[in-house]
C-alpha cells in the first residue's frame, strides 16, 4: 500500500503559519490583508467555494469582501465593480469565482482584475511571468499541488513527469511549475496516444482531466508518486453520491509510493494557497518581504 498524502493536515499547517504572518502584518505594519470574491449567479459549486473561501479568509485573521451578482449582471456593470476593487486600498486581492454566464467575456474579466491583486495567476502578465521564470503570482490549484510533491519528494530534479490535462488553470501552470523544478514534463490530453503508456513511465502523475476515476493502477508505475486534482460528484448504485478523483484510488493505491486521496488531497490546498496568495499580494503592494514575516 502506499503513503496517503495528507492534504487536510498540510494545509492546516499552512494556514495556521499564514494567520502567524497576518498577525505580525496587523501588529508590526497595521496592515490587514483583504480578499475580494466576486460570485456572478447561483452555481451550486461555486456558491460551495465561496462560502469556504470567506470563512478561512476570516478564520486566518484577513478581511473578507463577498459581492454576489446576479446571474442577469451585465458584463459592464461587473468591471465597474472589479475598477471599484481595484482601487481600493483595503483589497489586496481579488479573486472572479468562474465560470461565468454565457453573456460574460471570461478573458476580458480575468485581465480586468489589476495583475497586483489577481490571486488566481490567471492574468497575463503572471501568466507570463510564470512561463518565464519570473516572480508573479502562481494558480492555486498547481501551486498547492507543487508543494505536496515537495513535501513527498524533496528535489524533483530530473524526474519524469506526466500531467494529464491542458487547461488554463491546472494543466499549462502545472507544466511550467515542473519544469521550473527541472523535471522532464510530458503534457498529455484527449488526443493523447497511448496515454496510458505514456504515464506508466512517469515517476509523477498529475491527472487534472475532469474524467471521474480515469487513471487505472496498471497505467502507474510502481513506486511513482501521483497527485489527483480531479473533483468528481457520482452517484452510486444505491441512488447516493460521492466524491472521487481523477485517478481510480482502490487499484492506484497498491501500486503508487504515494498518493492523494479525494477529498482531503489537493483540494484543500487550493484555498490554503489563495490565502498564501492573497497575503503575498498584500507584501507586495507595500514593498514588504513575506519570507521576513516570522
Ligand atoms: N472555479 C474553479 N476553480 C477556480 C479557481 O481556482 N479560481 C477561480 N477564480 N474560479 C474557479
Amino acid at each position: 500500500m502506499s503513503t496517503i498524502i495528507d492534504g487536510k493536515a498540510f494545509s492546516a499547517n499552512l494556514r495556521a503559519d499564514l494567520a502567524k504572518k497576518v498577525t505580525i502584518l496587523k501588529d508590526k505594519h497595521n496592515i490587514t490583508p483583504g480578499l475580494a470574491v466576486i460570485l456572478v449567479g447561483e452555481d451550486p459549486a461555486s456558491q460551495v467555494y465561496v462560502r469556504s473561501k470567506g470563512k478561512q479568509t476570516a478564520e486566518a485573521g484577513m478581511n473578507s469582501y463577498e459581492h454576489k451578482l446576479d446571474e442577469s449582471t451585465s458584463q459592464e456593470d461587473l468591471l465597474a465593480l472589479i475598477d471599484k476593487l481595484n482601487n481600493d486600498a483595503d483589497v489586496h486581492g481579488i479573486l472572479v469565482q468562474l465560470p461565468l454566464p454565457k453573456h460574460i467575456d471570461e478573458f476580458t474579466v480575468i485581465n480586468a482584475v489589476a495583475a497586483h491583486k489577481d490571486v488566481d495567476g490567471f492574468h497575463l502578465s503572471n501568466v507570463g511571468l510564470l512561463s518565464t521564470g519570473g516572480e508573479g503570482i502562481v494558480p492555486c490549484t498547481p501551486l498547492g499541488s507543487t508543494m505536496l510533491l515537495k513535501d513527498q519528494l524533496g528535489n524533483l530534479s530530473g524526474k519524469k513527469a506526466i500531467v494529464i490535462g491542458r487547461s488554463n488553470i491546472v494543466g499549462k501552470p502545472m507544466l511550467a511549475l515542473l519544469l521550473k523544478e527541472s523535471c522532464t514534463v510530458t503534457i498529455a490530453h484527449s488526443r493523447t496516444q497511448n496515454l496510458e503508456d505514456e504515464c506508466r513511465q512517469a515517476d509523477i502523475v498529475v491527472a487534472a482531466v475532469g474524467i471521474p476515476e480515469m487513471v487505472k493502477g496498471d497505467w502507474i508505475k510502481p513506486g511513482a508518486t501521483v497527485i489527483d486534482v480531479g473533483i468528481n460528484r457520482i452517484e452510486k448504485e444505491d441512488g447516493s453520491t460521492k466524491l472521487v478523483g481523477d485517478v481510480d484510488f482502490g487499484t492506484a493505491s497498491e501500486v503508487a509510493g504515494a498518493i492523494t486521496p479525494v477529498p482531503g488531497g489537493v483540494g484543500p490546498m487550493t484555498i490554503a494557497c489563495l490565502l498564501h496568495n492573497a497575503v503575498q499580494q498584500a507584501c507586495r503592494i507595500n514593498g514588504i518581504e513575506m519570507d521576513d514575516l516570522a
